[in-house]
């Protein structure tokens, strides 16, 4: 039988279970060594790992081995320490977090997890992040798009028409704010009506929220259960190599994610250099002062150079700047050594360029090259 949510139903409660592929209601995880066995011991010969430690950390010069650096063990499956520290940085409770190799990761595997192929949908409102579409695709998973509405000026979310498309299987929507490449937030209310009225899974994308702290939702996962917020270190944190994303949502959602998620999926590197950088947030706090200093300057600049035709207002860091030559623009860039995203092909974004807003110096360049365009 196909599993359905009616987009009429609108006050009927949230079931997570129906929502579930058929399949992953029922699936059975794979148990590792690690999570059979957590505890401490002096022999481990369980993982089929390497007793001798790693290239990097041979024999040390008394025959033993040095714990530092040692990557021949696996990694806490379902990473405790990192989860515990987060919970606290974020104000939420350990078990409403799942953690992924990048919040890519976890697009993925919600889509996995609750889109039968050829058969449920996700919505997506453009333009948007791009892997939402991408993962669903790769899932055969069909994708729902409501355009954002432009008044020329702004982008914003229209309620009544994203909840006139939803269909009886479209199972999750994804909704970016601030949203990517239009450094648009939507207001909380806007945000709340949708969840409030969709019977599917709402998934918040705040991957660039910390540049607008005060708009989180993710204090509001414990009020709606349809709720998932999800946000990455790879923004703010300064953290984009190392791959962590972050969903908070309600424990049964997190198990659901825990069931079908690669064992191993954040490495021991990772796990270990997140919990040194999350001490920092002195640093973070900083870096986030300075980003929106230079964003305002931008915001403020950009509009004064001649090739400049607008600047969409933005609460995250970057700005995505229309211009009257978007290509020959970019060219002239990428021959000075300085790198922008070409967005003036994408739907809603014509002749739009999208700026992440660099160091106070790289700024400075990049407004020199573009009041030298002609
Ligand atoms: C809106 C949005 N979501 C998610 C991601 C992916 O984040 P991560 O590096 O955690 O995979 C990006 C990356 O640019 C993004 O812009």
């Amino acid at each position: 039988m196909p599993i359905s949510t009616p987009a009429t139903a609108a006050q009927a409660p949230f079931d997570l279970w129906a929502l579930l592929r058929s399949n992953i209601r029922t699936i059975k995880p794979y148990s590792s060594a690690r999570s059979e066995f957590s505890g401490t011991a002096e022999v481990f010969l369980d993982a089929n790992e390497n007793p001798f430690g790693s290239p990097t950390n041979a024999l040390g010069t008394n025959g033993a081995l040095k714990a530092a650096n040692a990557y021949n063990r696996y990694p806490d499956p379902l990473q405790k320490q990192v989860k515990a520290r987060l919970a606290a940085v974020k104000g939420v409770e350990a078990d409403q977090l799942f953690l992924g190799n990048g919040s890519d990761e976890v697009i993925d595997l919600l889509i996995r997890a609750f889109c039968e192929p050829s058969h449920d949908s996700i919505l997506i409102t453009p333009p948007t992040y791009g892997m939402y579409e991408v993962s669903a695709d790769i899932q055969n998973a069909h994708v729902i798009r409501v355009p954002l509405l432009l008044d020329g000026e702004r982008y914003a979310l229209d309620v009544e028409q994203v909840m006139a498309a939803v269909m009886p299987h479209t199972k999750l929507m994804f909704l970016c704010s601030p949203n990517n490449p239009t450094g648009t937030i939507f207001p909380t209310t806007t945000l709340h009506e949708i969840i409030h009225r969709f019977r599917g899974v709402v998934v918040v994308d705040e991957a660039y929220i910390d540049f607008a702290p005060e708009h989180t939702l993710i204090h509001d996962v414990q009020r709606f259960p349809n709720l998932v917020v999800m946000q990455t270190l790879s923004k703010a944190w300064g953290l984009a190599g190392l791959r962590l994303g972050i969903l908070v949502a309600s424990p049964e959602i997190v198990r659901v994610l825990n069931s079908i998620k690669p064992p191993y999926n954040i490495n021991t590197l990772t796990q270990q250099h997140v919990l040194r950088a999350l001490e920092h947030t002195d640093w973070k706090e900083r870096v986030l002062r300075i980003t929106r200093q230079e964003r305002e300057r931008l915001a403020r600049e950009l509009p004064t150079i001649q090739c400049v035709q607008h600047v969409f207002p933005s609460d995250a860091n970057f700005l995505l700047v229309r211009v009257t030559a978007p290509r020959e623009l970019y060219t002239a860039l990428a021959q000075a050594g300085i790198i922008v995203r070409d967005r003036s092909t994408a739907p809603l974004c014509e002749g739009c360029l999208r700026i992440t807003v660099g160091t106070p110096d790289e700024n400075t360049k990049l407004l020199e090259i573009m009041r030298s365009f002609a």
